[in-house]
């Protein structure tokens, strides 16, 4: 049985040069690959006591749906700025490469809930952190927050010194 790590695909200079692009597909695209990934990020959930499962577009969604199901939680969205249709609150932050917005319906929390945060990778941790706070204005708290792969020279994790975090693979 090969191990999780082992079906991630690391492409250099992708999008940018200096770049070391950690590539989920080549993890997906194989049924092996996609339960390890699933079940392994769900096993960071143990003893976790939660509501909702909130996941960053878009490769949060692959990973964070799946959680929800299994675990029958609903699953609320983060998305790039301008897809949501109703009213939304909304943060702007910067990436390892370039910058972006993200917004969330201001109905999808409920004042109190019990927030887990997905994504599939965390680098600087502006994603999550944008995402982390949008929960906040909407009453939620983020009990946990978990990802696939850590670039753990990113430094993201001080960012997030906050919250409880948690990854499958760190990369150094
Ligand atoms: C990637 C990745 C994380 C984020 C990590 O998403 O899926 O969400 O960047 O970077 P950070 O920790 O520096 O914020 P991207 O914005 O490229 O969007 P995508 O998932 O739609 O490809
Ligand atoms: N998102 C931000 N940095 C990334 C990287 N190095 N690989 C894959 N996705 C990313």
């Amino acid at each position: 049985m090969k191990k999780i790590e082992e079906y991630v695909r690391s492409i250099p200079d992708f999008p940018e040069e200096g770049i070391i692009f950690r590539d989920i597909t080549s993890v997906l695209q194989d049924a092996d690959g996609l339960h390890l990934a699933i079940d392994s990020m769900q096993a960071l959930l143990d003893g976790v006591d939660f509501d909702v499962v909130v996941g960053a577009e878009s490769r949060g969604f692959v990973f964070g749906t799946p959680i929800a199901y299994n675990l029958h939680k609903p699953f609320v969205l983060v998305r790039k700025k301008g897809k949501l249709p109703c009213e939304t609150v909304s943060r702007s932050y910067a990436l390892e490469y370039g910058t972006a917005e993200i917004e969330m319906h201001k109905d999808s929390i409920k004042p109190g809930q019990r927030v887990v945060l997905v994504d599939d990778l965390i680098a600087t941790g502006g994603t999550i952190e944008a995402a982390a706070k949008l929960v906040e204005e909407l009453g939620g708290k983020v009990v946990k927050i978990i990802f696939l792969m850590e670039l753990a020279g990113l430094k993201g994790r001080e960012r997030l010194k906050d919250y409880d975090v948690a990854s499958v693979i760190r990369y150094d």
